[in-house]
């Protein structure tokens, strides 16, 4: 993936970063495309319990550069729970690599597709690697999208 960037699980040493990475992401990467006090609220939606919360009951892997988390992304079973990547890497491709790693971590578990709901900013980054939309934006305004065909 981009530069020399590492992955691996998670862990409860991580939280206070994980937690900093997605606040920041939002409000600096999402802002452009949303509303200031919508990317407010989605950034302030997560609280460190919560952020505890996320890394027992999912998945949760980072990407690692020279000892710091430089984004995450979460799964459960075929879903994507989240994919953050912090603004002072972004464009970089750490959003891209932190996918296709947990496509890859799905393909091998035999799941035959990738679901997720796509924020509005991220539904471009989405659909030109391979996701389709499969219905109406939700009440809370995300993107159910699914990519077919992993293997
Ligand atoms: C969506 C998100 C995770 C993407 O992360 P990212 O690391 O910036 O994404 P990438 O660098 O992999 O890809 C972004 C663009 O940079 C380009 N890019 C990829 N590698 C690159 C590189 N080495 N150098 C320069 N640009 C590169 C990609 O082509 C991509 O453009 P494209 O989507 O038009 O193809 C990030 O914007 C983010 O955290 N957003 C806020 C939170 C969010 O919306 N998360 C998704 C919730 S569903």
């Amino acid at each position: 993936m981009t530069m020399d960037a590492i992955y691996r699980r998670a862990m409860r040493k991580d939280v206070s970063r994980l937690h900093d990475v997605r606040r920041r992401s939002i409000l600096e990467l999402a802002l452009p495309t949303m509303p200031v006090a919508e990317a407010q609220a989605w950034a302030a939606q997560l609280t460190l319990s919560g952020m505890e919360r996320k890394l027992r009951e999912l998945e949760v892997w980072v990407a690692e550069l020279d000892g710091v988390v430089i984004g995450w992304g979460a799964i459960r079973g075929d879903m994507l729970e989240g994919l953050y990547a912090a603004p002072e890497f972004a464009g970089k491709g750490v959003g891209a690599g932190l996918l296709a790693m947990l496509e890859g971590l799905m393909r091998e578990r035999q799941f035959p597709s990738v679901r997720l709901e796509a924020s509005s900013n991220a539904r471009g980054f989405y659909l030109r690697r391979g996701y389709r939309a499969t219905g109406p934006q939700t009440a809370k305004g995300a993107w159910p999208m699914v990519k077919e065909h992993l293997a």
